[in-house]
């Protein structure tokens, strides 16, 4: 293998030397880059985006009798998928709203990314209601590009998810990224235990949510100001919007003891297919990441022992355990202008626990 000698040669060539007439074959070099398709932008700056379930906890501080001033410094917080995702698309430098029904969770999602990204840039304090139809939310008017704001919503409730929609369009004038992490366990039990109220609710948080949320956030994304180069969306084959549904590898595979979440989310692995097709000629994509069995908040805060732990760990091909931000970077790399012909697809992050039959 001699690429190093190459590379060296051709520094050598472009650095140094006597200055050389332009071969011809130079000219044809760049003409032939000019005819190259534009490269998709890595970052997502100017681009605003939707996170549910971006909630994340603080771990109590060391000592917990003084009550917690509100200029104290932020502690690490636990991140689950979605507050690990909005850290990601904030630092890529969208303008980021996380949702949570709890909006303390939410702040803390917020602060600490706001707190992470740059201390010149920090978060606001104050909370406000713009509009009684409006979700709460931090008041950041003067603040664009690479900050999460903090939102109170309930993404099973429409008119929750029409005001967050709503909000982007007030505040930001566009929006370009939804990413649908809310998602429980729910309801326990087989078809023949299992309670059908529960089954309701499970199936309204885990699938309703996402339509409801889409339902919203698509017309948002075609009305929407389209700054970004290329942007021009609809027929002229451009991209208006992004909807990244997080799904499981539960909805892909039996073989798990409850029936309504492998229900569920084999639900939104069909649905992100069945919305790409609707949508796609609106320049709106639509994926889907099922992760499998990560080591996150979720999974460990009601116990696991170290035998589970590591019985799952040993699932999958690679035999590594997943976390966080396994998840989160593969949503990212789905939400930004680099999967920009990439819609319908159900992208797999599960250190190949699907791919195979059995571990060898
Ligand atoms: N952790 C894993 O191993 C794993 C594996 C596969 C799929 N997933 C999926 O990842 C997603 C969740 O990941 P996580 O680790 O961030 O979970 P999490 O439980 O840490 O966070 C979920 C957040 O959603 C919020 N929420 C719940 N219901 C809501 C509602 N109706 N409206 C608004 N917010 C609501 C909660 O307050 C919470 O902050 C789920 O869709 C889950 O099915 C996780």
């Amino acid at each position: 293998m001699n690429a190093g000698k190459d590379l060296r040669c051709l520094s050598q060539f472009t650095t140094f030397g006597e200055p050389q007439p332009l071969p011809s074959s130079h000219s044809q070099r760049h003409k032939h880059l000019d005819s190259l398709p534009a490269r998709p932008e890595t970052h997502l700056l100017g681009k605003v985006a939707i996170v549910t379930g971006a909630g994340s906890r603080i771990p109590p501080p060391p000592s917990s009798s003084s009550p917690s001033r509100p200029d104290a410094p932020q502690t690490t917080p636990e991140l689950g998928n979605g507050s690990a995702t909005a850290l990601l698309l904030a630092e890529s430098g969208a303008t980021v709203l996380c949702v949570d029904k709890d909006l303390e969770l939410a702040k803390h999602t917020a602060r600490f990314i706001n707190s992470s990204i740059s201390a010149t840039n920090s978060p606001a304090t104050a909370t406000a209601r713009p509009d009684p139809n409006q979700p709460q939310c931090e008041d950041v008017s003067t603040r664009r590009g690479g900050q999460a704001l903090a939102v109170e919503a309930d993404v099973t409730s429409p008119t929750d998810c029409r005001a967050i929609a709503a909000y982007a369009l007030s505040a930001f004038g566009r929006l370009d990224i939804l990413v649908n992490v809310v998602g429980i366990m729910g309801a326990k039990g087989t078809a023949v235990d299992v309670d059908p109220d529960e089954w309701t609710i499970g199936l309204d948080i885990n699938v309703t949510s996402m339509m409801l949320m889409a339902k919203y956030a698509i017309p948002a994304m075609l009305t929407g100001e389209h700054k970004t180069e290329g942007d021009s969306g609809g027929e002229g084959g451009g991209i208006r919007g992004s909807v990244v549904n997080v799904g499981s590898v539960a909805g892909l595979r039996g073989g798990t003891p409850h029936l309504m979440y492998p229900t569920s989310k084999g639900a939104v692995v069909n649905m992100t297919r069945a919305m790409a097709a609707q949508h796609g000629r609106e320049g709106v994509r639509v994926n889907c990441v099922c992760p499998g069995m990560l080591y996150t908040p979720m999974m460990y805060r009601k116990g696991m022992s170290d035998e589970m732990r590591e019985r799952r760990r040993k699932r999958s091909l690679l035999g590594t355990e997943g976390n966080v931000w396994d998840c989160a970077h593969a949503i990212r790399f789905l939400a930004g202008d680099e999967a920009r012909w990439i819609t319908g697809t159900v992208l797999t992050v599960d250190a190949g626990a699907t791919a195979s039959t059995a571990v060898l």
